[in-house]
């Protein structure tokens, strides 16, 4: 199996960013947890970052060339404001599991729509960081 975990815009400050919202770990924290799920599975799992949504739509086409069975997105603010990534990752054509930290329903409304809910596998959002854990267990039992 393989996975690639993608984290949007100002996901690198995890730790000190709205502790309220997104907790204490640090990306490095949980990208360091989903490499130690990944490894004792026998999983191929990259983790990757970044603040530019052309980055982040360049990663995804990359995919389909070297093509994993599943993606993780964050997609950040870029949830409610991207089509140009939903669209990417329905280019490539591979099956998505949408995490957010915060409870993003609770928030403020700008928050509520999402470019890529209606796409996704599945929709994480409220847990913290056990999102993105329960998203990877979720991909490798199936
Ligand atoms: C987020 C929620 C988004 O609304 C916000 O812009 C983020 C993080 C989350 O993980 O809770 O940057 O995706």
């Amino acid at each position: 199996k393989s996975i690639l975990v993608i984290h949007g815009p100002n996901l690198n400050m995890l730790g000190t960013r709205e502790p309220q919202h997104y907790g204490s770990q640090t990306l490095a924290d949980i990208n360091q947890h989903l490499l130690e799920l990944a490894r004792a599975d026998q999983v191929r799992l990259e983790s990757f970052q970044s603040n530019s949504e052309a980055e982040i739509i360049e990663k995804i086409h990359a995919l389909s060339v070297n093509r994993v069975d599943y993606v993780i997105i964050n997609p950040a603010a870029f949830t409610h404001t991207s089509i140009a990534i939903r669209d990417a990752l329905s280019a490539v054509n591979i099956p998505f599991i949408e995490v957010h930290l915060s409870n993003v329903h609770a928030r403020e409304s700008f928050r509520h729509h999402s470019y890529f809910s209606d796409l996704a596998t599945a929709v994480i959002c409220g847990l913290g960081a056990e999102g993105y854990y329960a998203a990877y267990r979720y991909i490798q039992q199936r």
